[in-house]
């Protein structure tokens, strides 16, 4: 059984119409007319267990909406969540249990206390026995390096200690689940590491069930195996990570180094010449690279070559490209 199933879930937010200074939306405000956004349109996927996912689209896609209604924060208007056995709005405190939630725009700690005092307050909520409580802080202070900052309101925290920090409180208590939300948004590079590190150890060491919305697609490719995409509120793609770019970008690209001119390669598109760099393109289902290296090395004097994947990035642009 599926640790969350979703399915044919629907949110909508209704707002009253916004006064613009005309008449008509004057009438508007007393006839309290609306205007319905439909943020997620008929989402279902499951997850089992155990599982990294990644959840992705463009902005206002609809994943924060999404993760909300999976914390129990918000109300679907239609369809069903089960978390865990749960349906998280219904049994908001009882599936606070099971998941473990971090939003990268907003911190989840007290804003005027020292970390060391926010994450005790956590332990004391969850009614943590003190004896786990102190293995796993002083687990997570090792792990996520919190000491230096540990007396130091959240206030004062840099964006990158104040992640840390947020992490350690999601996880304090040991839920099944972990819902990160652009967790590394606005981080530098030495943190985004640390808060990939950490994922990756909770996923593979406590079999910890993630769901990861993210726009830096480094966090995807280091982390997830399965991506769930979205647009306009509905599911696009769901599968592996793998599967997605044989399937939208089945093309390699190969780089040879030659000062010879090169512009006729049967099987291959050359896309760019420059200070002795030819790139092309070459789908590895009709011609292999073998086959296309040796027809390269038959006629032309080369120094050297390499072979890349497409970019993640450059394959889900490809995919909205190509949307209606
Ligand atoms: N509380 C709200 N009231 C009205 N509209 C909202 C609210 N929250 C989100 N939306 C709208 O719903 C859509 C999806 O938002 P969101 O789930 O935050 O997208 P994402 O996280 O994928 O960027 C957006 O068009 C957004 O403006
Ligand atoms: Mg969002």
């Amino acid at each position: 059984m599926s640790i969350i199933h979703v399915e044919d879930l629907v949110k909508e937010f209704r707002r009253p119409r916004q006064y613009d200074g005309s008449f008509r939306t004057i009438r508007t405000l007393l006839t309290r007319e609306y205007t319905v956004k439909r943020a997620v349109n008929g989402v279902s996927f499951d997850v089992q267990a155990g599982e990294l996912v990644g959840y992705l689209g463009p902005n206002g896609a609809g994943k924060s909406t999404t993760i909300k209604m999976l914390t129990g924060i918000l109300e679907p208007t239609a369809g069903t969540v089960t978390v865990a056995g749960i349906t998280p709005w219904r049994e908001r405190e009882r599936n606070a249990r099971n998941i473990g939630v971090v939003f990268g725009q907003r911190s989840q700690l007290w804003w005027d206390l020292p970390l060391r005092d926010s994450l005790w307050l956590i332990g004391k909520l969850y009614e943590m026995p003190r004896g786990l409580f102190e293995t796993r802080l002083r687990q997570f202070t090792e792990l996520l390096g919190l000491a230096p900052f540990m007396d130091t309101p959240v206030r004062q925290l840099s964006l990158g200690q104040r992640m840390r920090g947020d992490l350690a409180a999601a996880m304090l208590y040991a839920p099944k689940i972990l819902y990160l939300d652009e967790p590394t948004v606005g981080l530098d590079v030495v943190a985004k590491e640390a808060v990939r590190t950490f994922v990756r150890e909770l996923n593979r060491e406590s079999g910890t069930t993630v769901i990861l919305t993210t726009h830096d697609l480094d966090d995807v490719e280091q982390l997830c195996d399965r991506i769930v995409l979205i647009d306009q509120g509905a599911v696009m793609y769901d599968g592996g990570l793998d599967t997605l770019k044989s399937r939208y970008a089945p093309y390699r690209e190969l780089v040879v180094h030659t000062n010879s001119q090169v512009s006729d390669v049967p099987g291959a598109t050359v896309t760019r010449q420059e200070d002795g760099r030819v790139c092309m393109r070459f789908d590895p289902r009709l011609m292999t690279a073998a086959d296309l290296i040796g027809s390269l090395l038959a006629r032309h004097a080369i120094s050297d070559l390499s072979i890349t994947e497409p970019e993640l990035e450059s394959v889900i642009r490809n995919i909205y490209a190509d949307r209606p």
